[in-house]
């Protein structure tokens, strides 16, 4: 009789590269302080990548923790996915690299593009993948640049972001509940409130869309905060629906790091405040990597042990959103 078939998660990773850039060290390079970033966002500093560092060698790095808490070879992965809006190239896909420099030789490769959401669309595809049988293990990864496409003459965006990957490897190991199911949603008509909008076939390089600036992230910030809120408090109440789970059953819940008071809004909204992991002041949004970093710590900080229950909600450009419950199972 084979194992009941459900997907865990079997090993995190993170990783965030050396550089720290604090609200004190932008002051010095826009018109802006500690005490607004703060106020507004929670976030005291951030991860910048190195210039020979790309979105890949960040999710590489994440991964190579990721397989090594799994006990799991590089060899033995047969799909990765990178959800990244950041990627290394827009082609070959930055899941290419990533292998490449794991030497996963076996897996087949793709990237995710769900914005700040992608992490957990990507999570949701890999244990699809698994539960059809179309793959044994599967790395899924978060991994942003953010640095490379923000616009550092404007205030109103350079200082919300830093860079960093985050990593799972999922497995069926017969655990009983594992990765259960995620709700998840898009509404493409509000694409323009959070997007790149140069660079890519609508608008392609040219000296003029340079000049207008369009290669970096642009954002209606009051229009995506109170979206921000409502879908995520939405989708963690779906979820919890959807597998049958009371809130009061969940240790922690995991949202996706933009800015601690939509995250505060969703904590008081829901009457969780108590059980959010915040750490939104060290990594500033680092989009999709940002979940999966929080698990990394929130994993490695025994805030979530064996048997317990945790919730994890994106919100992202799209726009995207969605949560999930999993159970820890390691
Ligand atoms: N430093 C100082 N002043 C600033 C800065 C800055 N970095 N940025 C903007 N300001 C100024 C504005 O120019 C404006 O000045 P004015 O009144 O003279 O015109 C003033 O501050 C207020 O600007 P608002 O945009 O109205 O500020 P608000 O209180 O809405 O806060 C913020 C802006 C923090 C972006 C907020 O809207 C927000 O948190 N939005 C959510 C967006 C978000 O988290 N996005 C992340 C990406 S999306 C995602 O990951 C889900």
């Amino acid at each position: 009789m084979g194992l009941k078939r459900t997907v865990s998660i079997i090993g995190t990773g993170s990783y965030v590269p050396e550089k720290v850039l604090t609200n004190h060290d932008l002051e010095e390079m826009v018109d802006t302080n500690d005490e607004w970033i703060f106020s507004r966002t929670g976030m005291r500093e951030r991860h910048i990548a190195a210039d020979d560092q790309a979105t890949s060698d960040l999710g590489a790095e994440a991964a190579k923790k990721a397989l090594a808490d799994a006990g799991v070879k590089a060899e033995e992965v047969d799909l990765i996915i990178v959800a990244t809006l950041s990627p290394d190239m827009f082609f070959p896909s930055t899941a290419c690299f990533v292998q490449e420099k794991i030497g996963a030789k076996n897996a087949f490769c793709y990237d995710l593009g769900a914005a700040c959401s992608g992490f957990l669309f990507a999570l949701e595809c890999g244990k699809n993948q698994i539960l059809a049988g179309a793959a044994k293990t599967v790395l899924v990864i978060g991994a942003e640049k953010m640095s490379a496409f923000l616009d550092w003459e404007d205030r109103t965006t350079c200082v919300l972001f830093g860079d960093g990957a985050g990593a799972v490897v999922l497995q069926s190991r017969g655990d009983e509940h594992g990765v259960m199911d995620a709700v998840m949603g898009s509404d493409g008509s509000l694409a323009d409130l959070l997007c790149t909008p140069g660079c890519g076939s609508r608008n392609p390089a040219s000296p003029a869309v340079l000049e207008q600036r369009m290669q970096y992230i642009t954002m209606q910030g009051r229009d995506v905060f109170k979206h921000a809120v409502s879908r995520m408090g939405k989708s963690v109440v779906l979820a919890l629906e959807k597998n049958q789970v009371s809130i009061d059953d969940i240790k922690c819940f995991i949202p996706h790091q933009a800015n601690s008071r939509i995250i505060d809004a969703i904590g008081r909204r829901l009457g969780i405040s108590d059980r959010i992991y915040l750490d939104v002041a060290k990594y500033a949004n680092t989009s999709s990597a940002a979940i999966a970093i929080a698990l990394d710590e929130a994993v490695n900080e025994g805030v979530i042990q064996k048997g317990d229950l945790f919730v994890m909600t994106v919100f992202g450009g799209g726009f995207t959103w969605g949560a999930n419950v999993v159970e820890w199972c390691k």
